[in-house]
């Protein structure tokens, strides 16, 4: 006769209840696991599920992973494993699957609905390829610019980053997360993790609990608005406890007051490290007591947790109850995505989905809008606009640099990295982007690599022979993946190698310099703001960057992306970030020019130009519970038509505690024709200008607000009006 649990018309909280009631200690246990399957032998993962009842592997794909879920199934009670994976921009470890712009790509399109289309994308791969997990996205805010992972946070807005969030979680958990293509989405790393001291990857965060709710917590709680199954316990410490044994944070916070109801991942092996690492815990037995009793409900990569726990709990150290709730969250998602059901097996999406025509096209357009035109003098670009270019010059270690391009989380770096392998698939490096559509127009390309990125190997005489010929410069700079992701903190974030001194001798041909960027992260900058004729960012462009960056040099779409971080003058200047409190003695650094970002938060150019005027409040006095509507003029005063990122800023202007001098509230895209003048709304619910008080409560304070719009975060782009809340 079938188990209750079997039965497919009952709750996941029936069938959970049920299922649970007949698991003996060591098959709970099992659940809890996540194994590392690029640490293990064949013979090893197969242990770990026919033995010891494994709940879940990480970085397994394809053929291996439908393997291990027979052996699962077979199993007493075939409780299916849930497969994890970092299709972190795109199912990036995958070669053959699309690769999207980084988080902090896509994010300068500040456009949502494409970003969940992007994660619809991802979910469809990763389901074609038996996998029901991705461990993204990346919420952590993007604050100090030596951290190694920048590249993965979608800037350092938390609103802006709440609101990418809701939609690639969206995007990836579908209608209904028992859809045979919806994955589950885990929101990461919780919490303040991007905040550690010096930028230092995964060390200790100086951050109050106040600051926690103000600044970090938003993004997580948008998280759990949208409904997102899984969360991803940070590596880091707050304030000398590692986030692993945070039980403020992850029991109390987010699953007691937030209500998250999924469960709780530890990151990789950080139960482990409370013992090398952090030395909170003298042993295994100590360690996962820790975690478990903190709230993590799921252990990545920390495989004596396994034995340690079970003797825990047969010793009465460790309450089963615990562990039932634990194995209760993980089965109920289970049971919820419908692991239990054939649907959610391999095959029931078919792998021609991987990369197909659809899916490129999405990835195109959402290049397209992450590009950011930083500089464009005298309107030198789009090129070629007089036919005044018969031959360019595409020169620099970025131009046909695939690896850069990417950029973190594809199979060339993750989980055994591949620098060697060749992509299975078409891919555009700025290079061929450049060549395909300069060809298509007449122009010849020369090309020359003038300079190695990490070290002093160059040769800048032959990159300035092959420009001799040449009408224009296109050079393409950056950084690589040896200086982004894990173990990856740079303290210079100037441009490595001899990159500037192939930009100053190419500059002194006195030609037309353009200046693309692809990095992982802002960089210090400042002789190409003063010296090139335009500059590009694309930061980690995928497959397609190179064919959308030249289609947006030649002027075959009007760019519209804006930052979504800021860029500092030095490295010195760090942090940079717009939303910063008054305070500062000094206007400025005394060797720097300027107090702001050289290229501040929510800044880019288009081809065209908008002019703001007529900003209107809905009403000048509303109470605490009101939401007002914003409006403002945006006129298209350029030739082209396009589409703007209108941005909303308040400040509050007298508070009992500092607040920051601009806080982005809201934001609109719209498309303006050349010539016309559109009226924007945005809405503000007034329950948005809520501080903190020490006490960790949030108020919204009686007073004025200034409410500022405008197309990027400068004091002097902004229309400001003055808002009473009673
Ligand atoms: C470590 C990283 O911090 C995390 O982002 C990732 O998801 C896991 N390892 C799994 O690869």
């Amino acid at each position: 006769m079938e188990n209750k649990y079997q039965n497919p018309s009952l709750s996941p909280k029936e069938r959970t209840e049920d299922l649970l009631s007949l698991m003996t200690l060591e098959e709970k246990v099992g659940q809890m696991m996540q194994i590392s399957y690029n640490t293990l032998t064949l013979e090893e993962a197969e242990d770990w599920v026919v033995n010891k009842n494994a709940g879940s592997f990480l970085h397994v794909l394809g053929k291996e992973a439908e393997h291990l879920q027979e052996l699962a199934l077979s199993n007493r009670l075939g409780i299916p494993i849930i497969f994890g994976i970092d299709a972190i921009h795109g199912h990036g470890l995958m070669n053959g699957a699309t690769i999207f712009p980084s988080q902090l790509g896509m994010s300068c399109s500040w456009n949502p609905e494409l970003i969940e289309k992007a994660g619809r994308v991802t979910a469809r791969e990763v389901a074609a390829d038996g996998i029901h997990w991705t461990f993204s996205p990346v919420l952590c805010i993007g604050r100090d610019l030596r951290w190694g992972r920048i590249n993965e946070t979608f800037g350092e807005d938390p609103y802006l980053i709440g609101v990418l969030a809701a939609a690639i979680i969206k995007g990836y958990q579908g209608k209904n997360l028992s859809d045979a293509d919806s994955i589950a989405a885990c929101a990461k790393h919780y919490l303040a993790y991007g905040e550690s001291t010096g930028g230092r990857d995964a060390y200790d965060t100086e951050v109050t609990y106040r600051k926690i709710r103000e600044v970090f917590l938003p993004p997580f709680k948008k998280a759990v608005e949208a409904g997102c199954a899984t969360f991803m316990t940070g590596y880091q410490s707050i304030d000398g406890v590692p986030m692993a044994v945070n039980k403020k944070l992850l029991r109390e916070i987010l699953k007691e007051e937030l209500g998250f109801e999924g469960f709780v991942v530890t990151d990789y092996n950080n139960t482990g490290s409370l013992i090398t690492l952090q030395k909170v815990s003298p042993d295994i037995s100590d360690a996962s007591k820790k975690s478990v009793e903190a709230g993590n409900d799921m252990i990545m990569a920390t495989n004596d947790f396994y034995e340690a726990t079970i003797e825990l709990v047969k010793s009465g150290l460790l309450s089963e109850s615990l562990i039932d709730e634990a194995v209760g969250r993980i089965l109920s998602l289970k049971f919820s995505m419908g692991l239990f059901d054939t649907k959610k097996r391999s095959g029931y999406v078919s792998r021609e989905v991987i990369s197909c025509k659809e899916h490129q096209q999405v990835n195109l357009e959402l290049t397209r809008e992450s590009l950011v035109l930083l500089k464009n003098s005298k309107n030198i670009l789009p090129l070629n606009r007089n036919n005044e270019i018969k031959k360019l010059a595409v020169i620099g270690p970025n131009a046909d640099n695939l690896k850069a391009q990417f950029g973190d989380w594809t199979f060339f770096t993750h989980p055994d990295p591949k620098p060697d392998a060749v992509p299975n698939f078409e891919y555009y490096t700025m290079l061929k982007g450049i060549t395909e559509l300069s060809a298509s127009r007449g122009i010849e390309v020369a090309y020359h690599k003038g300079c190695d990125l990490l070290t002093d190997e160059h040769d800048i005489e032959g990159a300035v022979t092959t420009v001799s010929d040449c009408d224009a410069i296109i050079a393409v700079v950056g950084d690589c993946v040896e200086q982004n992701g894990e173990f990856k903190d740079r303290a210079n974030l100037d441009l490595s190698g001899s990159q500037l001194e192939l930009l100053k001798a190419l500059k002194s041909l006195g030609k037309p310099l353009i200046v693309i960027l692809v990095n992982g992260k802002p960089l210090s900058i400042p002789w190409l703001y003063r010296n090139a004729d335009a500059i590009v960012e694309t930061f980690n462009s995928g497959i397609l960057g190179g064919k959308a960056t030249a289609e947006l040099l030649y002027g075959e779409f009007i760019p519209s992306g804006k930052l979504s971080i800021s860029f500092p003058y030095h490295s010195g200047q760090t942090p940079v970030y717009y939303n910063q409190l008054s305070g500062w003695h000094s206007p400025k650094y005394v060797d720097l020019p300027d107090k702001n970002a050289l290229y501040p938060f929510g800044y880019g150019l288009s081809y065209t130009k908008y002019q703001y005027s007529n900003l209107v409040l809905s009403t000048k006095v509303c109470n605490k519970n009101d939401t007002i509507t914003v409006q403002v003029n945006v006129t298209n005063r350029g030739k082209y038509d396009g589409t703007e990122i209108v941005q909303l800023y308040i400040n509050d202007k007298i508070s009992s505690i500092m607040t920051p001098d601009k806080e982005l509230k809201g934001f609109a895209r719209v498309f303006i024709k050349a010539g016309e003048t559109k009226t924007v709304s945005i809405n503000l619910s007034i329950s948005d200008l809520a501080l903190v008080t020490p006490d960790e409560k949030y108020i919204v304070e009686p007073g004025e607000f200034e409410i500022m719009v405008g197309p990027d975060s400068r004091d002097s782009s902004l229309l400001k009006e003055i808002l009473v809340v009673k």
